[in-house]
């Protein structure tokens, strides 16, 4: 084990005071939402665990789904006013530490020329990518020029929170884009990539190659449009074996890491079905790692704890279903995950994004029991309610 790791345990809850603070905070009380989910994602003591959830900006919301009723979801992707709404919103009602932009990893291939269409039963992407001349034609993307609405978006967000609350941003990993652009679809089984994978992986490789040079454009824009952090969505990672994984697949989400931490910033890497994956992912010095619900959070932060140099910390996960469940339920399980995580390095988060019809009570339970776990009382921090947009 790596000895600053194996000091993490050691430290006093109150000292050092977080650096993003610039001066000296004796009472734990005084971090702002954004000190104390900084302070989590880079492993310094906290006053409580930070919290928030994927997906949090969407349909289980009625205001969310009231302003969804004139506009398509891509009119609202695309509208940095709409966006920055739509961010907002969750803010408004739950006392969250951090906003994540409200957009989608499909930005990506629609700014490579794919035509994305969000029809009933998830998207659709035309043409697909099935070919090394496929793959060639996708032209090379600078993120200012087509996907500047996300940064326009961003500083309109970041203008709305001030310093109060951290701000997250966030891509597709090539990855799981590649698979959205090769299956044209959803899909359960991933026949085309994996038959693409096993019958001619240096297109395979190509394609992610060129998918990661626009990754990490487009999350170096959002870090400079006002992000704190990003957080990459390597959704289906958990599909392939670990050996096809690490041969091809983690090379292109090694070199986005490196590229933005060689950058000075913060990146969270997160995955489905993940457990068989771990010591893969965890070594790629990203400064968390999502789990989902299916990893035993104990056993993934004592993986991390050996890695060598700065510790990664954990975010995650309880099952979003368990917001279905009864308040004291989930009090439960959120005071055994923050035993499990230990004193430092938690973001308190769902396993994988809250669905539409999750009662409000259950994402209430959930935060007033990440508020409870104060050591000092620390008092939620909301954003002022305003008039809707139309
Ligand atoms: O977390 C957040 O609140 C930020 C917003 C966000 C959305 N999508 C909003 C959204 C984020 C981070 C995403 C990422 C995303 N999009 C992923 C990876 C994350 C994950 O969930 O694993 C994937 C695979 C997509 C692609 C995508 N977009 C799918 C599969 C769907 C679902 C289709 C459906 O009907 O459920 C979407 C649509 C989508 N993305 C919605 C929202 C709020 C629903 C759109 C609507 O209003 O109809």
């Amino acid at each position: 084990m790596h000895p600053a790791a194996a000091d993490m345990d050691l430290l006093p809850v109150t000292d050092p005071p977080p650096a993003a603070a610039g001066s000296r905070l004796t009472v734990p009380g005084n971090f702002t939402p954004r000190q104390r989910f900084l302070a989590a994602l880079e492993h310094r003591p906290v006053d409580r665990p930070p919290v928030w959830m994927m997906r949090q900006a969407g349909r289980y919301l009625p205001e969310y789904r009231a302003l969804r009723q004139g506009h398509s979801f891509l009119q609202m992707v695309h509208t940095p006013e709409l966006a920055t709404e739509v961010t907002l919103q969750p803010l408004r009602r739950f006392g969250f530490d951090a906003a994540i932009l409200f957009s989608d990893i499909l930005t990506i291939p629609e700014a490579m020329g794919l035509q994305v269409d969000f029809p009933e039963g998830g998207p659709v992407l035309q043409p697909v990518v099935r070919t090394a001349a496929d793959v060639a034609r996708l032209p090379p993307v600078v993120a200012a020029e087509r996907l500047g609405y996300v940064a326009d978006a961003l500083r309109m967000i970041r203008r709305e929170l001030g310093d109060q609350h951290a701000l997250l941003g966030f891509s597709g990993a090539p990855f799981t884009l590649a698979s959205y652009m090769i299956e044209g679809k959803g899909t359960r089984t991933f026949e085309h990539i994996k038959a693409m994978l096993y019958g001619q992986p240096e297109v395979l490789r190509a394609l992610l190659d060129k998918l990661a040079d626009v990754v990490i454009d487009y999350l170096q824009m959002q870090l400079d449009a006002g992000a704190d952090a990003v957080q990459l969505f390597d959704t289906w990672a958990g599909e392939l074996t670990r050996a096809d994984y690490d041969a091809v697949v983690r090379p292109s989400t090694l070199r986005i890491v490196q590229a933005i931490v060689g950058r000075g910033g913060r990146i969270i890497v997160f995955a489905k079905h993940p457990g068989h994956l771990l010591e893969s992912t965890a070594s790629l010095g990203a400064h968390g790692l999502g789990l989902d619900w299916r990893v035993e959070l104990g056993a993934a932060a004592a993986l991390c704890r050996q890695q060598p140099g700065r510790p990664t910390s954990l975010q995650g996960n309880l099952d979003p279903i368990e917001l279905f469940a009864p308040a004291a339920h989930i009090e439960r399980r959120v005071r055994a995950l923050h035993t499990a995580a230990g004193a430092t390095g938690w973001i308190a988060n769902l396993g994988h994004g809250v669905i539409p019809s999750t009662p409000i009570a259950g994402v209430e339970a959930f935060v007033a029991a990440v508020h409870g776990l104060a050591s000092h009382g620390a008092a939620p921090v909301l954003l002022p309610t305003r008039a809707a947009l139309a």
